[in-house]
């Protein structure tokens, strides 16, 4: 059966840039956070993200206007007709208890067929779907940020994820625009495992003074042709978020190759998390 109706839980950068292409895309979307003040920010937001779209030609204005129809903001629950609803994509911070306890929440509210997704970028898809009440239902979609620009969905099947979730999955990414690539279950999937290593390793370099933050990123962007440099891609992220899914790479996989750079840990200290907080490892005007 199509997915008409979406419930994205958390509205930080991931979650609204989700619920953006999920209106998008023409399905019923709310978007849900205990916080009302991320909620109006996160609306903003979404706002100016379909304008910028329309002004430069990338999305067509009455698609911009049906998006917003789409979208729903809710800070309980309880506000969103679980009876339409045929996913619910979590998207918020990396913490495994966290998680579990919304889904608990809204597990009970979903019809059978619905599918749980997560966008965790490193939690192991298995074992969130272990605390679940639908295991085969329970799939990993791991968006990009920014995630209307991005076209890739890593799609990250659970060791009890059935076909059919899969298959939906792939469906609905096609749907938002995006390119569902698919692979199994393992710390940091195919894409942190990769980029993580070059952000690390870039954090190294500047530790030891191979060269300044600058010239890292310069050199990463003219000689490798990387859209952003390793650092300043570093500071998009989150410095923190970085450090996070290094600590679980490395626990995870127990390979040494993947310990985090004693720099990151001294920046996340300082509160130097990167563009959110206007200074990572460059500093950003307010
Ligand atoms: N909606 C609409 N427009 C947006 C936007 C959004 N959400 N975010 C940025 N833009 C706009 C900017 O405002 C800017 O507009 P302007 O041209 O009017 O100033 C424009 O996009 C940026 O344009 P640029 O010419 O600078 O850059 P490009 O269009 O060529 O590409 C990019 C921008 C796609 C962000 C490119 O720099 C890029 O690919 N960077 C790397 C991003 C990346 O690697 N992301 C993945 C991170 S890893 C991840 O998310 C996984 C997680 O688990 C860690």
């Amino acid at each position: 059966m199509p997915i008409n109706a979406a419930f994205i839980i958390g509205s930080g950068t991931m979650g609204r840039g989700i619920a953006q292409v999920a209106a998008t895309a023409g399905l019923t979307t709310w978007v849900f956070d205990a916080k009302a003040e991320q909620l109006a920010g996160a609306k903003a937001d979404i706002e100016k993200s379909l304008s910028k779209l329309v002004e430069k030609g990338k999305l067509d204005a009455a698609k911009a206007e049906a998006a917003r129809g789409n979208l729903k903001t809710c800070a309980k629950v309880d506000d969103a007709d679980w009876s339409k609803v045929g996913i619910v994509i979590e998207a918020i911070y990396e913490n495994f208890d966290a998680k579990v306890s919304l889904y608990r929440d809204v597990q009970s509210r979903l019809t059978p067929d619905a599918i749980l997704a997560s966008n965790t970028s490193s939690i192991s898809i298995t074992k969130l779907a272990a605390a679940t009440n639908r295991p085969n239902k329970f799939i990993g979609m791991h968006f990009f940020n920014p995630v209307p620009l991005m076209s890739l969905v890593e799609v990250i099947r659970g060791i009890q994820t059935d076909d059919a979730t899969v298959e939906s999955i792939d469906a609905m990414a096609k749907r938002m625009g995006k390119n569902p690539l698919r692979c199994n279950d393992m710390p940091g999937f195919v894409s942190n495992r990769v980029l993580m290593p070059l952000i690390n390793e870039a954090a190294f370099a500047l530790m030891e003074g191979v060269a300044d933050a600058t010239n890292i990123d310069e050199i990463a962007k003219q000689g490798c042709n990387f859209p952003m440099g390793p650092l300043t891609l570093a500071d998009f992220i989150g410095v923190d978020v970085c450090l996070n899914i290094l600590e679980v790479l490395h626990r995870d996989l127990g390979d040494p190759k993947f310990r985090p750079c004693p720099l990151l840990r001294k920046l996340v200290d300082a509160g130097r998390l990167g563009r959110k907080t206007g200074w990572g490892f460059h500093q950003y005007a307010k």
